[in-house]
């Protein structure tokens, strides 16, 4: 027998090897699935189930009911001033211990049983509202753009010229008042943030012991705060100088440092940056040892100490200023300048 002669649905195992590893493609891979086939719960078909769960919501209620009455009572029957033991709270206001507990049971109550009744009792059956057009209809769209002509004809817009023209030039020109208040954000820094108290010469004090700084006081993985010797809380303009200023040390292992400039800016692996984040200048004050990665708190900006203060994520748009130091001949940690360029955003000050 051919396998002409043999029944469809015969045929039909050797039509699907021939297909075996396509995969099936639907006419419509989009199509409204629908809603599943109610299953009917056992409330719906057992009667006797359906009134134990509504005896369940009625006992909820009536507990809630009697909470209720119990939180009455008890506003009249304890005193104010009347203290219990309960355990696990201790010693506790008899009152309003009471009222607490009687007004959450009442309250639970109630939720418990609306809940259990809509679950187990009140219809489940999923009903659709289909959406009607968004699009209006052509007789309406033609009455909208009929309106908005006779409205334009009635306001004489295209008659009246100089009442119109007018009008742009006010719309015009009203917008440059908000241009103007832009002036308020100024004045502009010019070069005030190209230079800082730090000069050739000058000790790295600690900024939490006000001590000069020694090679061997900055251990490897630790953070210290520096700013320049023969700065003073007391100075008037001290916020002004130490929002320039302010420093931070850590030592690297010479070889793990990557930048070849910051090597010989450092001194012995130990390197100062500014502290001043370069994205709108939150002061730095997260340091990883392991990565020698630090985080600015305010916007998770990070740069890499061990690579020239390079951004490596966040919004920062340069790298941290490095101040060069060295070792005076005391054996004290000192600038050999300023800054070489301006610190924290600067944004007008870079070429
Ligand atoms: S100020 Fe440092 S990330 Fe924004």
């Amino acid at each position: 027998m051919s396998t002409q002669d043999i029944p469809e649905e015969e045929n039909l195992p050797a039509a699907q090897d021939k297909h075996a590893g396509e995969v099936a493609v639907p006419d419509d891979p989009f199509a409204d699935p629908g809603l599943p086939p109610h299953e009917p719960r056992i409330q719906d078909i057992d009667e006797k189930a359906a009134r134990r769960s509504e005896r369940a919501v009625a006992f909820m209620f009536t507990l809630s009911m009697l909470a209720t009455v119990g939180f009455i009572a008890s506003f009249v029957a304890f005193p104010v001033d009347k203290i219990v033991y309960i355990f696990p709270l201790g010693h506790v206001s008899a009152l309003n211990f009471a009222l607490g507990t009687t007004l959450a049971v009442a309250l639970f109550c109630i939720g418990a049983g609306a809940v259990h009744w809509a679950r187990t009792l009140m219809s489940d059956h999923e009903i659709v509202h289909e959406r009607h057009p968004i699009e209006a209809t052509p007789e309406v769209r033609e009455q909208v753009f009929q309106d908005f002509r006779d409205g334009a004809a009635d306001s004489g817009f295209g008659r009246r010229k100089l009442a119109r023209n007018t009008l742009f030039g006010a719309l015009a020109l009203f917008p440059l008042s908000a241009v103007v208040l832009l002036r308020d954000l100024g004045p502009l820094p010019e070069d005030k943030l190209r230079r800082s108290k730090w000069a050739k010469g000058k000790r790295l004090m600690n900024q939490n012991t006000m001590q000069p700084l020694r090679p061997e006081d900055i251990s490897v993985g630790s953070l210290t705060f520096a700013m320049p010797e023969g700065m003073s809380e007391h100075d008037h303009d001290f916020q002004t100088q130490i929002a320039k200023a302010a420093l931070m040390i850590v030592r690297i292992q010479p070889d793990n440092i990557k930048d070849k400039r910051e090597l010989d800016w450092s001194h012995e692996g130990i390197v100062a940056f500014s502290k001043i984040c370069t994205h709108v200048g939150c002061p730095i004050s997260l340091y990883e040892q392991q990565t020698h990665h630090v985080l600015c708190p305010c916007h998770q900006s990070t740069f890499d100490l061990a690579d020239g203060g390079r951004v490596i994520f966040g919004p920062a748009g340069h790298a941290l200023p490095q101040l060069r130091i060295t070792v005076n001949d005391e054996g004290y940690l000192e600038a050999m300048g300023d800054f070489a360029e301006p610190v924290g955003p600067a944004f007008w000050e870079r070429g």
